[in-house]
């Protein structure tokens, strides 16, 4: 399964902050936005990635990230010419996507709970159709909404709806056969003038082939789409790892407990950050000094 991570966008909701960089490399307390997705991805067991963004910002996210071989994986950029809608992932994607199934993920979305790496892997492991994640919202209107019967099954997808009819956001984590190329390439931009993502979701509805994966009580979605629900991120991520000594989104502890990466390489990382809380947690891994309860 390939990955696919959608990082473009005018970020006008976050001007000034964003005039002049790409609002997934702000930080989300000690380490870029992207980083977050891309540990989702990771998480799901995903290796080959694709990182879309704006003609003016693709080349920060090649500085990031390079080829990707510091976490085990392979990088791979294309632009988004203007940001016309989420859909259009799979028409510039096309060629990276090849005969693959894949996962899409919004670079401004950030996951976190425990279970994510079982719940991601079952998704990744369906053959045919698409899995979206819904997630209890006291904000519907804001998002794709979700309508489920009582055994969980999708019966409508709408695109921010003015009276939702349920509270099921679905939220920026995608994961399609195929045919979602196909099904994107034929989505018309809707009245906001976008390709919709839900547009594709729809097609997969109609199809019989939408499954929908809760994400309960237990589970974190954040938004980072304006000045205080960025802050606030930040300090969710800014709590969990004070309180645990432990690292959210740390891509090389990832990589090396996916087995990606070997004990030298992630020591080799550690290092490159010593001076920071990352660095040291990276170091404390490759000693394999995994505290008392064994590996986290
Ligand atoms: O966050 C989940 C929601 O994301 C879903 O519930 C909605 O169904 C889906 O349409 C989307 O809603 P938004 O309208 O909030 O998405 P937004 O336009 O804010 O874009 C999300 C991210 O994707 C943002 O970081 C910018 C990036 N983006 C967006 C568009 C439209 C691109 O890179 N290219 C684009 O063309």
């Amino acid at each position: 399964m390939k990955g696919i991570v959608l990082a473009g966008g005018s970020g006008t909701r976050l001007h000034p902050a964003t005039l002049s960089i790409n609002k997934q490399l702000l930080p989300v307390y000690d380490k870029p936005m992207i980083y977050y997705p891309v540990s989702v991805l990771m998480l799901a067991g995903i290796r080959e990635i694709l990182i879309i963004s704006s003609p003016e910002h693709l080349d920060n996210y090649k500085r990031l990230f390079g080829t990707g071989e510091q976490f085990g994986v392979a990088f791979s950029y294309a632009v988004q010419p203007r940001p016309e809608g989420l859909a259009q992932a799979f028409v510039i994607g096309r060629s990276f996507v090849g005969e693959d199934d894949v996962a899409l993920i919004l670079g401004d979305n950030l996951f976190f709970g425990a279970g994510m790496g079982d719940l991601l892997e079952r998704a990744a492991a369906r053959k045919q159709g698409a899995t979206v994640f819904a997630y209890h919202v006291e904000n519907p209107q804001a998002y794709g909404v979700v309508s489920l019967d009582k055994a969980g099954r999708a019966t409508k997808i709408v695109e921010k709806p003015q009276k939702p009819e349920s509270t099921w956001a679905v939220t920026g984590l995608y994961f399609y056969d195929n045919q979602v190329l196909d099904i994107a390439a034929a989505v018309k931009p809707s009245p906001r003038g976008e390709l919709e993502i839900t547009s594709v979701n729809e097609a997969y509805l109609e199809r019989g082939q939408l499954y929908v994966e809760r994400m309960g009580r237990g589970y974190a979605w954040l938004d980072t789409g304006t000045h205080d629900s960025l802050l606030e991120a930040s300090e969710f991520v800014r709590t969990l790892q004070h309180r645990q000594g432990l690292q959210v989104a740390c891509l090389e502890e990832i990589a090396y407990l996916q087995g990606f990466i070997g004990r030298e390489q992630l020591a080799a990382r550690g290092e490159m950050f010593a001076k920071t809380a990352y660095g040291r947690n990276l170091l404390r891994l490759a000693r394999g000094d995994e505290g008392p309860g064994g590996p986290f």
